[in-house]
């Protein structure tokens, strides 16, 4: 009996269900070439379904996902709702109740995309960087005051806990000495300003340091990694962060790995479930064209695929995104690939099944 895995899938919004059906082409592929199989449940949360009914998540959806062995998510945001309602009612809440409290984004430049960077080649640019995901400024604390008028007063506070911040140094090194490529572990943060949540996460990440004496730890402030991935990303192994820094910073990290059209993001609770993304969002423009990249979504899946343990799997799927990239594509972005969304996932599916 072939193993089999439960994974709940929301589609989403845009151009989420689009790039979904390319990404699940692909599983489909690689799972039968490596003998296990996914058994999918679909969802319909997203813009839509808050449109037609006014609920954003159904009473008994999270204890519902809390089922499956992982959730693959396309896309949330929709042109019709205001931001923030979908973000923080579905995104968000599933990472805080789900208690996903790592997102994991890999920078790496694959053959043939082009570089914005002079001179950088894929053998520059492959780094990780571990965001903590449940704390931080997105934790919602905070508050107003006279509302309104000239004397208001917005407060919004970053909460950083020892339990979370060590929690998730503590994976970012374990995770370091797993990946064994330069073993070193950069700590981004602002220790010259935010006096008091840096000296906390500087503090536990030295302390925890000793108990890895075979990494290399490293601080940077988060104003210079943004110099540094443009100038020299070569330096970067990984890098453990906050959970705004790590938001902005990733943006930037995937511009240099040749854009949104290519870059997966896992939200991970090493003890729970975790839900796996592209991390574009719905690009409710390109919707129902057939011209959206699925590349993002497919890698999203082949980080499910690792994450579930079939580890050789979501290795064979990397190798066939970077084949389609180096040999196939003409570009990344929506429109500019020489190719439709479905053609893609037929050609990423295919060589999946032949390597
Ligand atoms: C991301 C996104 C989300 C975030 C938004 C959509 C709430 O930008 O996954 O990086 O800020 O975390
Ligand atoms: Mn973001």
């Amino acid at each position: 009996m072939s193993k089999i895995y439960n994974i709940a899938v929301i589609p989403g919004d845009g151009t989420g269900p689009e790039v979904i059906t390319e990404g699940v082409k692909v599983l489909n592929a690689t799972s039968s070439k490596f003998g296990f199989r996914l058994n999918l449940d679909f969802f319909d949360f997203g813009g839509e379904r808050y449109l037609k009914t006014g609920e954003v998540l159904p009473d008994g959806a999270v204890d519902e996902l809390r089922r499956y062995d992982a959730i693959y998510l396309g896309a949330i945001g929709h042109p019709d709702v205001k931001p923030g309602i979908l973000e923080r009612g579905i995104l968000l809440r599933l990472r805080f109740e789900l208690d996903q409290y790592i997102n994991l984004r890999p920078v790496k430049l694959y053959p043939g995309v082009d570089c914005p960077l002079k001179d950088k080649r894929p053998e520059h640019i492959d780094f990780v960087v571990i965001r903590e995901n449940t704390e931080g400024l997105y934790a919602g604390a905070g508050g107003v005051l006279r509302k309104g008028t000239p004397d208001e007063v917005a407060i919004q506070e970053s909460i950083n806990t020892r339990k979370g911040v060590e929690r998730c140094i503590r994976y970012a090194f374990e995770y370091c000495k797993k990946r064994n490529k330069m073993n070193r572990l950069t700590l981004c943060g602002k220790t010259n300003v935010l006096t008091f949540a840096f000296d906390l996460w500087e503090r536990t990440f030295y302390e925890v340091a000793k108990e890895y004496p075979e990494i290399k730890t490293d601080y940077a402030h988060v104003d210079a990694i943004t110099m540094w991935f443009i100038k020299n990303p070569e330096w970067f192994d990984v890098i453990v962060t906050d959970n705004m820094f790590g938001d902005i910073i990733t943006d930037l990290g995937a511009m240099i790995q040749g854009g949104m059209g290519i870059a997966a993001g896992g939200n991970i609770n090493p003890e729970g479930v975790s839900m796996f993304e592209p991390i574009g969002g719905s690009a409710p423009k390109y919707k129902g064209q057939n011209v959206i990249n699925p590349l993002a979504a497919i890698c999203a899946g082949g980080m499910m695929l690792e994450h579930l343990g079939e580890e050789k799997a979501g290795k064979a799927l990397e190798q066939a995104v970077m084949e389609v990239t180096g040999k196939h594509l003409k570009g990344l972005a929506a429109g500019q690939m020489g190719m439709s969304t479905t053609e893609v996932g037929d050609l990423v599916a295919d060589l999946a099944a032949k390597l």
